[in-house]
């Protein structure tokens, strides 16, 4: 028997009815007529602020939308999240990346095995390596103490450890023996060809970061930044004794779920990090993809970043659905994409040390939720996962935020700001300025969702502006705001992200661990590489893309 989906429900019903009012009112109309709307739809966990009052919605509106999550029987599937049931159905296996933010007295047992204990004994093997490497003992193969990492990965292998790397910047640690680390994804080289023009061979490791091993991107990276080694350091009139195996040694750590794979490509027992299976490649920063970033801030403040994401994995278990961060978050999105069509969503931190943060939700919402089949296989016949982009809020006010104010496109926005920041910047006068520019920054933030929720009514005029002038407003945002950005409620924030994916891919009745949408894409170059590498048969291509690859064959003729 075919389930009815979940539009056909009377939860979803209910709220098509009502999005027909709500739809013709303005939210400069709704601030009007409800004061203290701030406080009605502002909820705080961890050490994050969320401001839902610029949603364009109302009280009804959200008991309307948790009847929905009951409907959708979201709080049972926090419940099989985090227990480690078999969430992801079409790979039939758990979804655990909780279970890597577990504290060490914590237990979690899964199909009979507790999980906690392996976890922590990957964190310590870390922890070893990273001790090693800021005591200057890491030494490449003619005895000289590692200074520059290098990740190799792409995705999640990437993205996740170079956001916070970055974010984290102002907690390097002191008094060690610095290690500056570095990311290179991009499978044309170009990345990894600029650090290999000015890196040290002697001095430099590269980490392999993949949860298959066998991502083509990665590899032709490893094999340029392995060949590239080994014609630095070996061969004539180079130092004696240092062979590839010596090399391969020092110079290479890799993170990944096939063991095997590591082997083959020589990559040493002892520098291997374990990868589970039960960990999706976009939710996995919090182990041994996380290296670089340990690497980068010290093990004490990996071991916060988890600890804060841990505190947002127990607010979502334990908090009601009308005071659950992940949530509300969640609601305001399928109300705006499924009632309001609402299909764009822009993501806007003011902050510069959150500048990979928009890229690093890209991945994390669309590769989760860009989905239209339902877990039993049939078609949705509404929205899912829109449109994200993003960029540091100051900047796309200079770039596209003219769209967001007098575009034809409704956006929803999340504004992200710390409160605090700069209080500990030495120098009196410099941290004057800094703080100034902090406020600064604060009021751009907190005037641009203004001026997008209420438009012209956000300044009051003699006259009427001239068309070209006018703002419309009316556009939805939330607002994010951290007491501070530290590593713990960094990890606050990226866990409220994951969540928030989950709860509206249970709405939806999708699946957000898995990523079949990519597989084409990378089995049709396999097959597209073949024939540009060998100057195969073109006649099997169609006709434009054998227009392409002609013309790079007479590029390369010259
Ligand atoms: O191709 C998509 C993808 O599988 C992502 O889901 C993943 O994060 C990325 O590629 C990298 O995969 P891997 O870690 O296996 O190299």
């Amino acid at each position: 028997m075919i389930e009815p989906t979940i539009d056909q429900g009377a939860a979803w019903q209910a709220l098509a009815d009502h999005a027909e009012g709500m739809r013709a009112t303005h939210l400069s109309e709704l601030f009007a007529g409800e004061s203290g709307r701030h406080g009605a739809f502002t909820r705080q966990a961890a050490g994050l602020t969320l401001d839902l009052s610029k949603q364009r919605w109302d009280a009804e509106t959200l008991t309307k939308l948790l009847d929905l999550a009951r409907e959708a029987k979201v709080p049972e599937a926090i419940r099989a999240l985090l227990e480690g049931e078999r969430v992801n159905r079409s790979e039939d296996r758990p979804a655990l990346h909780t279970a890597l933010r577990l504290p060490p007295e914590a237990s979690l047992v899964v199909e009979g095995e507790d999980l906690v204990p392996s976890v922590h004994a990957t964190l310590e093997r870390m922890e070893t390596m990273v001790e090693r490497f800021h005591a200057g003992q890491w030494r490449g193969a003619t005895g000289k103490a590692i200074r520059d990492v290098v990740n190799l990965g792409v995705g999640g292998s990437d993205l996740g450890p170079l956001m916070v790397t970055h974010a984290l910047a102002d907690y390097r640690p002191r008094g060690v023996h610095a290690v500056d680390v570095h990311f290179a994804s991009t499978m044309d080289g170009s990345q990894l060809a600029d650090y290999l023009a000015r890196l040290n061979p002697e001095t430099t490791l590269f980490v392999l970061s993949s949860k298959s091993f066998t991502t083509i991107d990665t590899l032709s990276n490893a094999r340029t930044a392995r060949d590239w080694l080994m014609a630095r350091l070996m061969g004539e009139g180079r130092e004696e004794g240092v062979d590839a195996e010596l090399v391969m040694h020092q110079h290479f750590i890799g993170i990944s779920a096939s063991p095997e794979k590591m082997n083959e490509w020589g990559i040493a027992e002892a520098h291997q990090l374990e990868f589970w299976e039960w960990v999706g490649g976009r939710y996995s920063l919090w182990g041994g993809i996380g290296l670089p970033i340990a690497l980068a801030v010290g093990m004490a403040q990996f071991r916060e970043l988890l600890a804060g994401a841990h505190a947002l994995d127990t607010h979502f278990r334990e908090a009601p659905l009308e005071d659950n961060l992940p949530v509300l978050l969640a609601l305001a999105g399928i109300w705006n994409v499924n009632f309001l069509d609402v299909r764009a969503h822009s993501i806007l931190p003011y902050d510069g040390r959150l500048e990979y943060f928009a890229a690093y939700l890209e991945q994390l919402e669309m590769e989760s939720n860009g989905k239209s089949v339902t877990h039993d296989g049939q078609a949705v016949g509404y929205s899912t996962c829109p449109v994200l982009w993003g960029q540091l809020g100051p900047n796309a006010q200079h770039a596209f935020y003219q769209l967001l104010h007098q575009g034809t496109q409704a956006v929803e926005c999340d504004f992200i700001a710390p409160l605090v920041r700069y209080e500990d910047v030495e120098d009196p006068a410099t941290r004057d300025h800094l703080m100034g520019q902090h406020r600064l920054t604060l009021a751009n933030c907190f005037a641009q969702s203004r001026a997008l929720m209420l438009g012209d009514e956000a300044i009051e005029e003699d006259g009427p502006r001239p068309v070209h002038k006018r703002y419309r407003g009316n556009q939805p945002s939330s607002t994010l705001l951290l007491e501070r950005l530290t590593p713990a409620t960094l990890g606050a924030l990226i866990a409220l992200y994951e969540h928030k994916v989950f709860v509206q891919a249970t709405i939806w009745d999708i699946n957000p661990f898995d990523q079949w949408g990519v597989e084409l894409g990378k089995q049709i170059a396999g097959e597209t590489q073949r024939i540009l590498e060998h100057h195969a048969d073109v006649a099997t291509m169609d006709d434009s893309t054998r227009g392409l690859i002609e013309a790079a064959w007479a590029a390369e003729r010259g």
